[in-house]
């Protein structure tokens, strides 16, 4: 089956608004749904919508491949995903999917530290999975304005162990997530290229991807990072997801949106 793109209408099965400001949509399709690698994201068709003319994309949450089913977390910031969270059970969705590049495959034995702020977390659960399946160890630094901002933590929990930060102290340790106590543990993890390794792979708000990049760099740990450019085709033809690499200017939406921090020109 591989990587296919698909542009089609799955149907929503399941509205949950975890918490204020947020919809969890579980979608599924008569036929299986292709193989997705963390990471690849959906472009949703928001209908009946004139200021969303433009797909929206959208990072895929979770497969659940027994159910057929997949999940895609979603906050509401604008028109777009205030329509999405207006969806009932039973709505169709179109959806062009599955896109863009996806984190690194996990091999057996490796430590993975999956870095998440705010609804760059979404990516993150699917990718524990993944991780966890193939035989590699996820740990997860989640990092959030407040305790509502920080879901699905039950289910991280089943992939790994979990540590958390809030801006505001509401839940872990207060401050960002460069400042978890964590992350000096993590420093003394076998590196890459020897046996087992650690890695980071990092998504959530560009000032904290900054942050990650840096501390990584500092500590000599091999890091990605998913990107979150406005985009707008999602198939490297309109040219508004362009960022600057060292290999020259590149469609986010089509080689991203996960780039190792060293293929960036944006570090410090
Ligand atoms: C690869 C990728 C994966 C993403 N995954 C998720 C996810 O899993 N969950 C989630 O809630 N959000 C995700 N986003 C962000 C999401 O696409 C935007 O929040 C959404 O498109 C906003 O649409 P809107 O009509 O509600 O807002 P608008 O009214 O269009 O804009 C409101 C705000 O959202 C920003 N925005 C608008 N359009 C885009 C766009 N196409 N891409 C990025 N930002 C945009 C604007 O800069 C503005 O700040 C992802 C973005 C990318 C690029
Ligand atoms: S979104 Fe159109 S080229 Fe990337």
């Amino acid at each position: 089956m591989g990587y296919m793109k698909q542009c089609k209408d799955l149907k929503i099965v399941s509205v949950e608004h975890p918490n204020d400001g947020y919809v969890l949509l579980r979608l599924t399709d008569n036929e299986p749904l292709p193989e997705i690698r963390a990471g690849q994201f959906v472009e949703i068709k928001v209908e009946n919508s004139p200021q969303t003319f433009l797909r929206r994309p959208i990072s895929v949450n979770f497969v659940d491949e027994e159910r057929n089913e997949l999940w895609l977390l979603i906050q509401v910031v604008g028109e777009g995903t205030r329509h999405l969270a207006s969806l009932q059970v039973g709505n169709m969705l179109n959806v062009l999917f599955p896109l863009g590049n996806g984190f690194t495959q996990g091999t057996a034995g490796e430590s993975v530290l999956l870095v998440g702020g705010g609804v760059g977390i979404a990516p993150l659960l699917e990718y524990a999975k993944q991780l966890k399946q193939v035989g590699a160890t996820p740990y997860l630094l989640l990092g959030g304005r407040s305790a509502c901002n920080l879901l699905q933590l039950d289910l991280f929990r089943q992939y790994g162990e979990v540590y958390v930060t809030t801006e505001d102290g509401s839940m872990g340790e207060r401050g960002f997530v460069t400042n978890h106590s964590f992350l000096e543990s993590f420093a003394s993890f076998p590196l890459k290229g020897t046996r087992g390794g650690a890695r980071i792979s990092c998504c959530g708000p560009k000032p904290m991807m900054l942050a990650v990049a840096k501390w990584a760099k500092e500590h000599g740990v091999t890091c990605e990072v998913s990107l979150e450019n406005l985009m707008a085709c999602g198939l490297g033809a309109c040219l508004c997801c362009v960022e600057k690499t060292v290999k020259g200017n590149v469609c986010v939406c089509k080689e991203g949106p996960v780039f190792n921090i060293n293929e960036l020109t944006w570090q410090i």
